[in-house]
């Protein structure tokens, strides 16, 4: 079982200044909620509860303004800094004491995931007690991501980061899940050649061992890496669309947390008085009356 799970959200953002000069790229919005909001709500549908967010250094009271310590969600959230972008492995060196002797889940904190089945796959990838587990997406552009080549049984067969040459057009998502393996192994890697520790190194270890695991975003599913600003763009406009077309949110973190019956109605009411007079606000009225 997966019980802990961090959310990677440092980074300098440097591809959207000016707009992440003072406030944190995942700060910024995503139609109606902060881009935090999406990875967050993913880690809660697949029913983590103790959750590590790692922000950028001094980027820590901009966070704990939103999000502050797990308790309105009836969950525990905690945070660690990150001195500078060594690369995504560096969550587990960092989180070494968080996950302890457990497994756990990273997500990025700029991906955002939308699908029907979702939820059901989530809850699946959290019964991981051994190995690796990724999730696949086909994109049109793999040589902006990780990416992974699968045979027809479905086994990936060989991945690597931002290929030159095409090799497949699976890309490797940020949710990720990992038995407690990933501590030892984060440990053992070096800086590649642009001087990051590197996720598609870190899984290279499990699939040398046979216990590298993909699953599919389905045709019907969505997955956007919020890295420009035309993604920003892109990704709000997508939100709108679903949310004012079906008339429920995507994201709603306390939604979630309610319909998981982690809060009852103080806690949503609390929320109420903390967000104002807004039409989140309002939503959440709707669901408790
Ligand atoms: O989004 C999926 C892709 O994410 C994967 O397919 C790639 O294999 C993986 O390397 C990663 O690629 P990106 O180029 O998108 O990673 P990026 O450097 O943009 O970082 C992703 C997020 O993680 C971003 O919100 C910033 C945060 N981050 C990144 C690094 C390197 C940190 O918080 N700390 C870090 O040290």
């Amino acid at each position: 079982m997966i019980k802990k799970g961090i959310i990677l959200a440092g980074g300098m953002g440097t591809r959207m200044s000016p707009l992440t000069k003072a406030v944190n790229k995942q700060l910024l919005p995503i139609y109606d909620k902060p881009l935090i909001f999406y990875p967050l709500s993913i880690l809660l549908l697949a029913k983590i509860k103790d959750i590590l967010i790692i922000v950028n250094k001094g980027q820590l009271d901009q966070y704990k303004k939103i999000i502050p310590n797990g308790n309105n969600l009836g969950v525990n959230i905690s945070y660690l800094e990150q001195e500078s972008p060594k690369g995504l492995p560096d969550a587990f060196i960092l989180g070494k004491d968080f996950i302890g002797k457990d497994n756990v889940a990273l997500i990025l904190g700029d991906n955002f995931f939308y699908g029907q089945n979702l939820s059901k796959m989530l809850l699946n990838c959290s019964k991981l007690n051994e190995g690796a587990k990724v999730i696949l997406h086909k994109v049109p552009n793999p040589e902006l991501f990780g990416v992974a080549k699968i045979n027809n049984l479905k086994k990936i067969t060989s991945i690597k980061e931002k290929p030159k040459k095409f090799i497949s057009d699976f890309a490797i998502t940020g949710l990720y899940f990992f038995d407690n393996k990933v501590v030892k192994y984060a440990k053992q890697l070096r800086p590649s050649k642009r001087g990051e520790l590197e996720i598609t190194d870190l899984l290279k270890k499990y699939l040398s061992t046979s216990k590298l695991k993909a699953e599919q975003l389905g045709r019907g599913g969505a997955w956007l890496d919020t890295g420009s600003i035309e993604d920003f763009y892109k990704t709000s406009l997508f939100v709108s669309a679903i949310e004012n077309r079906q008339g429920f949110k995507i994201a709603c973190i306390e939604e979630i947390a309610y319909l998981n019956k982690w809060i009852g109605k103080k806690e949503m009411l609390k929320a109420i008085k903390f967000y104002g007079n807004c039409e989140y606000s309002n939503y959440l009225r709707k669901l408790i009356s």
